[in-house]
């Protein structure tokens, strides 16, 4: 199974779509892409969520695309099936980290407690989503356990914004963060993907500058 970190391949922000339609999906890919980013997850949280997967990946080949909330073994397999190319979960029981390395899929599956990092690091799983971050102990939780799990990085999510992202993306066991703070729902109500792209050229120059 390939890293997530190793398909995203240095990019920084994973934002989240959440979309009622795969066209809209589409767009705001596109605007995000357009920002700087290369990667998105489309959150299964809406009917068209795995439309919106497949509409991607034809449309913007340039993209990955991963699929977020993925609860149980059916969605797993149903993402991989739509095409995404990796899987985030909230969450994270044997059930389904099983079921997600089935996939063969990159993965970063939901953890906020030692144990349930312990618990996936003992699958084999050493990219786990940090979930939800700023509630579960922000960046002091990270470094707490930096020296205990020395192997485990992290994707810190929920509660990330321009404002904090670059105290989580400086550690040193965080390799992404991601979140929907550049896709908030009034600007994809709107339809404004030119505020999008402006939202996530921001993220990406204040992340950049974190990481040079
Ligand atoms: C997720 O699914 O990862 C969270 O909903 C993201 O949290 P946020 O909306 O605070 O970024």
């Amino acid at each position: 199974m390939t890293a997530l970190s190793r398909l995203l391949n240095g990019c920084p922000l994973l934002p989240i779509i959440q979309t009622e339609t795969p066209q809209q999906a589409v767009d705001i890919a596109a605007a995000l892409a357009q920002g700087g980013v290369s990667a998105v997850e489309v959150v299964l949280r809406t009917p068209k969520a795995l439309d919106a997967i497949s509409a991607i990946r034809s449309a913007l080949p340039s993209v990955l695309v991963g699929a977020g909330t993925v609860l149980n073994a059916a969605q797993a397999q149903d993402c991989k099936d739509a095409g995404a190319q990796f899987l985030v979960s909230p969450a994270s029981t044997p059930a389904l980290l099983q079921a997600m390395i089935d996939t063969g899929l990159p993965l970063a599956p939901g953890v906020s407690t030692v144990s349930e990092m312990a618990m996936a690091h003992e699958m084999g799983l050493n990219e786990l989503k940090f979930f939800p971050a700023n509630l579960s102990g922000g960046t002091p939780m990270l470094n707490a356990v930096r020296s205990i799990l020395q192997q485990v990085r992290f994707c810190p999510t929920g509660g990330i914004s321009a404002a904090n992202l670059t105290e989580y993306l400086s550690l040193p066991n965080v390799f992404v963060v991601g979140g929907s703070w550049l896709t908030p729902a009034d600007l994809v109500k709107a339809g404004d993907y030119t505020a999008i792209t402006a939202l996530t050229a921001e993220s990406v120059r204040l992340a950049n500058v974190c990481l040079a």
